[in-house]
Order: structure tokens, then C-alpha cells, then sequence
């Protein structure tokens, strides 16, 4: 089972229909979750996490554990803010510390970062964008994607300015291979 991951508000935006391209050249059962349907709380960086195994705050995230950990692959998307992730996305991120003191996966080379449960999980990343910062933005989330040692198979910053990236067949096109390449890591 492949997981979609969409760190816009906008459901009928571009970074939505992004992760839904990657996940149709996957070809696999999938998931699409939006973030903004989830309710995540900020992280509070008090740590209880690796203390207690899990996070203190009881919200969309608590289910969401579970479904990174038992998905095949993930398909990370968030529009691009600033030249950087979306606050939804940010959120997700830094909640996701929590993985790490779950006692499961092989540990991390730094006893203090736990453990990593994602390791060697394929993920591909995309970002929507309208002109500029698609770069900085690939960057800060292959940066998050490579703090959990998972498998990045490719990424995808799309400029597709104020229009509808839907209507950018190259753009899909690159959406769809990228979902196909997940697949291939996928050995099916
Ligand atoms: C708060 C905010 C900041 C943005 N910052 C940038 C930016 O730095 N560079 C850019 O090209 N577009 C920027 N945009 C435009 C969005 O990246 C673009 O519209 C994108 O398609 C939004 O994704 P969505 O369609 O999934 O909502 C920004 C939009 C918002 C709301």
C-alpha cells in the first residue's frame, strides 16, 4: 500500500493533484491522506516522545504513526511556501519525531535520534509552486526524507504558475514516471 501525503489546504490545488498523479503511475493500492483533514498539533519539542514511546498529543497524527510504518511506500507533497514547506507539512514533520522513539526499526547512527522505522522505505517528493523557490523547497523536504534513511526514488518541484497544473501534460506526465519509478523500487 503506497501513502499519499498532501501538505495543501487546497483540495482542489495543484500539490493534491500532484501526489494523485504519482500515486496513479504507482498503480498500486494507495491512500491519498490531506494533512488539513488531520488536525495535527504542533510539536511542543518537550521530548516526552522519547521518553514515553509516543507523542503526548492524542490527534490525527496518533493514527497516522501506524500508517507510515505499515505502507510500502510514500509519496510526500506539499505546496511551496516562502521557499519552504507548507505549515501543515512543517507540522507533520516535526510530529514525526515521534517515529523514532517507538522502539521499532534499525537505530539511528546518533543514539539520541532514536531509532528509524521508515529506513529504506521508498519515497518520492513533490512540491507545487508558482514561479520560484521549488528548489529550496525539494531540498527541505529531501532533507526530512533523509533524516529517516528512506529510499528517495526521485522528486518533482512543478512550476505551474496560477494555472491549473492538470492542464500541464509535461508536468503530469513527470508525475505519473515518478509514480512509476516507486513502483519499480517497489519490484513490481
Ligand atoms: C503563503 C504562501 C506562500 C507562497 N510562497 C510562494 C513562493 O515562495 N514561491 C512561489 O513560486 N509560489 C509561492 N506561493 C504560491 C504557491 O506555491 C502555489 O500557488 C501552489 O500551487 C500552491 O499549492 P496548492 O495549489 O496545492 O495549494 C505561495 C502561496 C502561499 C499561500
Amino acid at each position: 500500500m503506497i501513502l499519499g501525503l498532501c501538505g495543501s489546504g487546497r483540495k482542489e490545488g495543484n500539490t493534491g493533484a500532484l501526489v494523485e498523479a504519482v500515486l496513479q503511475g504507482a498503480g498500486s493500492q494507495s491512500e491519498l491522506i490531506w494533512l488539513i483533514d488531520l488536525n495535527i498539533g504542533y510539536c511542543t519539542g518537550c521530548m516526552r516522545c522519547a521518553f514515553e514511546g509516543t507523542c503526548w498529543q492524542q490527534d490525527g497524527m496518533t493514527a497516522l504513526y501506524r500508517k507510515l510504518i505499515d505502507c510500502d511506500a510514500i509519496v510526500f507533497g506539499s505546496p511551496c511556501y516562502y521557499g519552504n514547506v507548507s505549515g501543515l507539512f512543517k507540522s507533520f514533520m516535526d510530529r514525526s519525531i515521534a517515529l523514532g522513539y517507538m522502539g521499532i526499526g534499525k537505530e539511528a547512527e546518533i543514539a539520541m535520534h532514536g531509532r528509524k522505522p521508515l529506513a529504506g522505505k521508498p519515497a518520492a517528493i513533490v512540491s507545487a509552486v508558482a514561479g520560484h523557490g521549488a528548489d529550496s523547497v525539494l531540498a527541505i523536504m529531501e532533507s526530512y526524507v533523509g533524516y529517516g534513511e528512506m529510499n528517495i526514488v526521485g522528486k518533482l518541484g512543478a512550476v505551474a504558475g496560477m494555472d491549473d497544473v492538470r492542464d500541464k501534460k509535461e508536468i503530469m506526465g513527470q508525475a505519473r514516471e515518478l509514480g512509476i519509478k516507486l513502483r519499480q523500487a517497489l519490484g513490481k
